[in-house]
């Protein structure tokens, strides 16, 4: 994936022993990156160490979830040859469902190719895309009876989403800087780890930081305002530092991953958009950065769906001065992260330190607001 080295490999997925996502009190985000330089002198051994180490498949009682992993690649579409594939993968469409979707000009135009033989790519995508199946109703009320909602810490907040934010689902938080996006994403980290009785998720939380701005001491003062041990809230909160887009990716395999064997309850991306908006600049770019976007948020769905799990991400807002009605300040990503998002939560900064969260997008719940405050103890009424 680009010019970006995959570090690591979890050979022993059980073992959260590693620089790439570790339980945040052992080692800052800065050691991470001085282990990972230390790792990497290691690897030659690491190497080695792969070919005796097979225990996964014997402790088949420990799997939890199974994720689907051999799905076609370019390689194997009709009359894609290296030079075709490279050209593709150049355009951004590494996914099946994304070229089977295109029309051929389109695809033409952007991966520049001819239409003929784009239209042959898309027929041969057509086939061999997971487009998804149906579900009976009672089957899907039977996976909906296994959502669970998990606690904010605001009755009024909990009481916006129906009792709590839910699993199966990604829910993006929005709002300009320190609207208190971070905030949440620490708050409900910490409450993700309680027990279900409790309001919490009862498992492991991971959270990929990008913008460099997760702190372990908040999550310990949060820990402590909810009567927890901070130690044990940490030690089950994973957190990896997401360098580039493409890595922001990659730690979503690693994810997926390791949630074979580990209960994985949340994952918090903090920001979705940071990485994208940086990396994609101008117009050109933009269908690129589009696709990326759309192929990560269907990972992370992917992830919410199979260990129902809760997936949020937060997202900045840029200034659409040219609104002529309405609130002129409009989440990044368009609708991409817009559709991909189960809920949508706008958040902003209200008088005496108070924050006002909009519930904007639900399938199944009314529009409405509730105002909660960031305390020094965490999110509360
Ligand atoms: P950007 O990432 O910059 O877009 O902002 P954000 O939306 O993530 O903001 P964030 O969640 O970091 O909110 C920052 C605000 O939370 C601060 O301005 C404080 O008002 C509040 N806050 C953060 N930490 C504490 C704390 O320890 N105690 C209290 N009382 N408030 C805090
Ligand atoms: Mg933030």
């Amino acid at each position: 994936m680009g010019d970006f080295e995959r570090p690591i490999t979890f050979n022993r997925v059980n073992s959260l022993d590693n620089w790439l996502i570790y339980p945040c009190h052992q080692r800052s985000v800065q050691e991470g990156v001085e282990i990972m330089a230390a790792k990497k002198k290691e690897e030659i051994d690491e190497e080695e160490l792969k070919v005796d180490d097979v225990p996964l498949d014997e402790e088949e009682d420990t799997v939890v979830v199974e994720v689907p992993e051999d799905e076609p690649t370019l390689d194997d579409l009709p009359g894609v040859g290296p030079a075709t594939a490279e050209k593709l993968r150049e355009a951004g469409f590494d996914d099946m469902l994304a070229i089977a979707v295109m029309s051929p000009s389109a695809l033409a135009d952007a991966a520049e190719l001819g239409e003929a033989v784009s239209a042959k790519i898309i027929a041969g995508a057509k086939k061999l895309a997971n487009i998804g199946g149906f579900l009976s109703g009672n089957a899907l009320l039977e996976k909906r009876s296994e959502v669970l909602k998990l606690t904010s810490g605001s009755v009024a907040v909990d009481e916006l989403f129906g009792g709590g934010f839910e699993t199966q689902a990604i829910c993006e938080v929005y709002g300009e800087f320190g609207s208190g996006k971070t905030q949440i994403g620490h708050q409900l980290a910490v409450n993700a780890t309680m027990p279900i009785s409790e309001g919490g998720l009862g498992g492991e939380v991971f959270y990929i930081d990008t913008e460099d701005t997760f702190r372990p001491e908040r999550i310990s003062q949060m820990a402590r305002g909810n009567g927890l041990d901070p130690e044990m809230v940490l030690e089950r909160i994973h957190v990896a530092r997401a360098y580039n887009s493409a890595h922001q990716m990659l730690l979503v395999d690693e994810i997926k991953r390791m949630a074979k064997n580990i209960e994985v309850k949340m994952v918090i991306v903090d920001s979705l958009t940071s990485h994208f908006r940086a990396e994609f600049l101008g117009r050109g770019k933009l269908a690129e950065r589009q696709q990326k976007l759309n192929k990560h948020l269907k990972e992370l769905k992917q992830l919410a769906d199979v260990s129902n799990a809760l997936v949020l991400v937060t997202n900045q807002v840029h200034s659409k001065p040219d609104a002529m009605w309405g609130d002129p300040t409009k989440p990044i990503g368009g609708h991409i992260v817009g559709h991909a998002s189960t809920f949508r939560l706008y958040l902003r900064k209200s008088k005496g330190g108070r924050r006002i969260g909009r519930l904007v997008d639900s399938p199944n719940l009314p529009e409405g607001e509730a105002v909660f405050m960031v305390t020094g103890e965490g999110i509360r009424d």
